[in-house]
């Protein structure tokens, strides 16, 4: 029987840090999820509506309701914006923190926010774990502050001189840096995960946040419904979209049961303190494979990946400039990405069972037709 812990989770109304949160009420210990109020609902509200999601149904969740505390805050405020009793109430009881806040922007225009969440934020955090008798963190990072990185990014490194494609990916960096100085400090005793791209449960397809590349299947449904409307249903639609990226790169898909489960199983082992690891897929996917299995789902033919140069010799077409204004911020990850080494993370998860999936084809259906069914109103929102 595992220990049960009092366990801070920041960000427990987005995607990674609900599924944590609800599999840690599932282990059994006590949750103390730190959220925001919204204009429309307390934090109380949207941290139980989203955990109600990833569990599936208010029974589920009713179930481990009790172990639950949501706590207002805000990550970018002196001592994380909480009053005082709450602020005693952690310090004395937490046994741990998970730090799955940040902002997800990657526009130019918003840096200083970014900084402001994501570095800001994290320093804000580590003031708060000094004090906490355990200082045990766990920090969620991203794969990604591998930056433009042309060689392999190893689990041992972070700030190697390299470039970033946006200011998400620097801040991540920044609050990379800042948490092991902290550890070499002693002032938190962290270890550090880095996710890829995270998807939906491998088992299912299921998804509850959508971002990323399911940003980029939503804009292109839009496109087609647009089209299709005028259609008899089921007839495969010819849409000619050039999307800029490279046909010899790869993108990094993980799914979400994969991080949440490594995560944890990672944080269980006392070797992991002090250590850094790449919840990434040592089998990254090439573009041309995901995006033509995406496209054949969605009975779609037309699209393809192309050269920037191709635009040069034909111009963009005024759908094939919109969908590139809309998907901008993703568009970068398709010129290509980094490769990750993860052998400490699969070394640590030798004898846990716990593996990441292969994107295969039947992989691809199951994950993305799961939301093309959710998109086509099939899976009730
Ligand atoms: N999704 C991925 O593919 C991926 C991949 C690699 C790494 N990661 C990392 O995983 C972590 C979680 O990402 P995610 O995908 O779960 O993002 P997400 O769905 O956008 O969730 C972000 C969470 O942070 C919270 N947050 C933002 N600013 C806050 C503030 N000032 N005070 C309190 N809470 C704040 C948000 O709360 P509100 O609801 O109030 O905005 C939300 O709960 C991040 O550290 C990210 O860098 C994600």
């Amino acid at each position: 029987m595992p220990v049960r812990k009092n366990v801070l989770v920041t960000g427990a109304t987005g995607f990674l840090g609900s599924h944590l949160a609800y599999r840690l009420l599932e282990q059994g210990h006590h949750v103390f999820a730190l959220a925001r109020s919204s204009k429309a609902a307390p934090a109380i509200r949207r941290v139980e509506d989203t955990l109600r999601e990833v569990a599936g149904s208010d029974e589920a969740l009713q179930e481990h309701i009790a172990q639950l505390r949501v706590i207002e805050g805000d990550i970018s405020q002196a001592d994380l914006g909480l009053n005082e009793t709450s602020k005693r109430e952690i310090v004395s009881s937490a046994d741990e923190v998970w730090h799955c806040a940040a902002s997800l922007s990657f526009a130019e225009d918003d840096r200083d926010e970014i900084f402001r969440m994501n570095a800001g934020g994290t320093g804000q955090l580590l003031r708060l774990v000094e004090q906490i008798p355990g200082r045990r963190l766990h920090h969620v990072s991203t794969a990604y502050v591998a930056g433009n990185r042309p060689d392999v990014a190893m689990e041992t490194e972070i700030d190697v001189g390299q470039t970033f494609k946006n200011p998400y990916e620097e801040s991540k960096c920044r609050s990379e840096l800042m948490v092991a100085e902290a550890h070499r400090k002693g002032l938190a005793r962290s270890t550090v995960y880095r996710p890829s791209i995270v998807i939906g449960d491998s088992r299912t397809g299921r998804v509850t946040h959508f971002h990323g590349v399911y940003a980029f299947i939503r804009g292109l449904w839009a496109a087609l419904e647009r089209i299709r409307r005028k259609m008899p249903e089921g007839t495969v639609v010819h849409l000619p979209l050039r999307v800029a990226g490279s046909t010899s790169t790869t993108l990094n898909f993980v799914p979400i049961d994969f991080v949440v489960d490594g995560m944890m199983a990672v944080a269980a082992q006392e070797t992991s303190m002090g250590g850094t690891y790449h919840l990434t897929n040592p089998e990254p996917t090439p573009n041309t494979l995901w995006l033509s299995n995406i496209t054949r789902i969605m009975g779609v033919t037309g699209v393809e990946i192309v050269d920037k140069k191709s635009f040069d010799e034909t111009p963009m077409t005024r759908l094939e400039a919109l969908f590139q204004k809309q998907m901008a911020f993703y568009y970068m990850y398709l010129q290509g990405e980094p490769r990750f080494d993860c052998r400490r993370t699969a070394a640590a998860l030798q004898d846990t069972g716990i593996s990441c999936p292969r994107v295969t084809v039947d992989f691809i259906e199951k994950m993305m037709g799961w939301y093309v069914n959710y998109l086509a109103g099939k899976i009730p929102a």
